[in-house]
């Protein structure tokens, strides 16, 4: 289909109205496809475990514990201890928590918080005075996060239901922190999810991420929904992810920690590394 303007009227012609819609809806249906698959096996992972291999730091078929590959990307045995068990489930891919310098007092909120994990181990530094916030898209894991609240009976912390590259479910300059572990590669439009954050900082607030990058970026063309959830094929490289996190008017941008992802190997050809990075509104 041709687009054709139209030079009486000063405008397009139909079929130019007509493309914009139709690739409009396309994209609508691939994006809500992903998201739902990435909500079911997110379920699945809270019912049976990650026998799909979403976010798994070590071989699928490695048999690592969720513990022992939480240890892999830098989480301390006795921090892990500290908190229910079933808050681990092994699917991150960095520690942002070591470099956030969470203190007392302050409100730190994590994207796609899991059963909620770094939620747990916020609560511990920002203390009865502070308060730690999850968001999270899908309703399993917020369940078995606020189970896992209960049971460690925890007073300063709340799992909020958010798509977090559509509406973070808080106000504008609200927070003082925000970490998220393995979860920005699974958002369709990253500079949004990055815009998202910017606007719940508060003035000086920090963004500390762990995340996956690439050498070579998937074409669009060849998404396929049922592997996006394994956070590797949505995953840009670091040079667009620097650029998403700037688009989105952070200025103070520096890369804590770089490492190689599943020992190096490459995966359908593609190197994939492991990123955490800190920027300051
Ligand atoms: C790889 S897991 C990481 C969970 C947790 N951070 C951890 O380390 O255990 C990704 C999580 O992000 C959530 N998620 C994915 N996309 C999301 C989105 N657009 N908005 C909110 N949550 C999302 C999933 O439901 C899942 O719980």
């Amino acid at each position: 289909m041709s687009f054709r303007y139209n030079p009486t009227h000063g405008n397009y012609t139909e079929p130019f109205y007509l493309t914009i819609l139709i690739v409009y809806l396309v994209n609508y249906n691939v994006e809500n496809s992903i998201k739902d698959d990435i909500k079911k096996k997110y379920s699945k992972i809270v019912v049976s475990g990650n026998t799909d291999c979403c976010c798994m730091p070590g071989e699928c078929e490695s048999g690592d514990s969720p513990i022992d590959a939480t240890k892999l990307i830098g989480y301390n045995q006795k921090d892990l201890e500290s908190i229910p068990e079933e808050a681990i489930l092994g699917v991150g891919c960095g520690a942002p928590i070591n470099h956030a310098n969470l203190k007392e007092g302050e409100t730190v909120v994590d994207l796609g918080s899991g059963a909620g994990i770094d939620i747990f181990l916020a609560a511990k530094k920002v203390l009865d005075s502070g308060k730690a916030i999850g968001i999270d898209m899908t309703d399993q894991m917020l369940e078995k996060a606020r189970e896992n609240a209960l049971k460690g009976n925890y007073s300063n912390v709340e799992f909020k239901k958010g798509d977090i590259e559509d509406n973070i479910p808080l106000n504008h300059n609200s927070v003082d922190a925000v970490i998220s572990n393995c979860v920005i590669n699974l958002t369709m439009n990253k500079t949004n999810a990055f815009k998202e954050v910017f606007r719940i900082l508060r003035k000086n607030g920090r963004m500390v991420i762990s995340d996956l990058i690439t050498d070579v970026e998937l074409p669009p063309g060849e998404i396929n929904s049922d592997q996006w959830c394994e956070c590797i094929y949505g995953a840009l490289t670091k040079e667009n992810y620097l650029l998403c996190i700037k688009q989105a008017g952070f200025e103070k941008i520096e890369i804590m920690e770089e490492r190689a992802y599943m020992d190096g190997e490459k995966v359908n050809g593609r190197k994939i590394s492991s990123l955490v990075i800190k920027a300051i509104k």
